[in-house]
């Protein structure tokens, strides 16, 4: 994972009913907060309404376990003429050393949406 991470956008700490029977964080709780987190900085950088319509490269790097603290990046990776690629990486701070653990990363492509949830065109700048 590139060291360039972007914006912390969430801090999170996941709760013993996310836990699958091997005793991991499911896998679908994790995607979902990294689409929120995605959609937070799109929907900032399109001033208004997107939707995700493509999740691209997604990668379970490491299993996230209870007690982990974690953090969710986002970064622009890529911007088309109504869309954009949210870069967004999950990283665990665990134990008592602090050790900082790669857990996902995916591409996340939101559109800018217009009032009848049709894609708009982005702002410039
Ligand atoms: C998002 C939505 C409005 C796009 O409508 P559409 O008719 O497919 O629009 P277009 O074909 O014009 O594509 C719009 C943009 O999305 C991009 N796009 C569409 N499908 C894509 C895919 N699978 N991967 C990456 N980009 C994609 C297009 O390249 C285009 O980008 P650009 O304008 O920057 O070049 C429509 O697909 C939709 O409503 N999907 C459901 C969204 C949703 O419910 N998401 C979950 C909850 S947020």
């Amino acid at each position: 994972m590139t060291e360039d991470r972007g914006e912390l956008v969430l801090r999170l700490i996941p709760r013993l009913t996310e836990i699958n029977s091997n005793g991991h964080i499911f896998g679908g709780w994790i995607l979902s907060q990294m689409d929120i987190a995605g959609g937070i900085v799109a929907g900032r950088l399109a001033q208004g309404a997107v939707a995700t319509v493509a999740i691209d490269g997604m990668k379970f790097i490491s299993p996230m376990l209870v007690g982990d603290i974690v953090a969710v990046y986002a970064r622009e990776e890529r911007r088309g003429r109504t869309s954009i690629g949210i870069r967004v990486d999950v990283i665990a701070t665990r134990g008592a050393d602090q050790q900082q653990i790669d857990l996902t990363s995916g591409l996340f492509t939101f559109v800018a949406l217009d009032e009848l949830h049709r894609p708009r065109i982005l702002p410039t700048g």
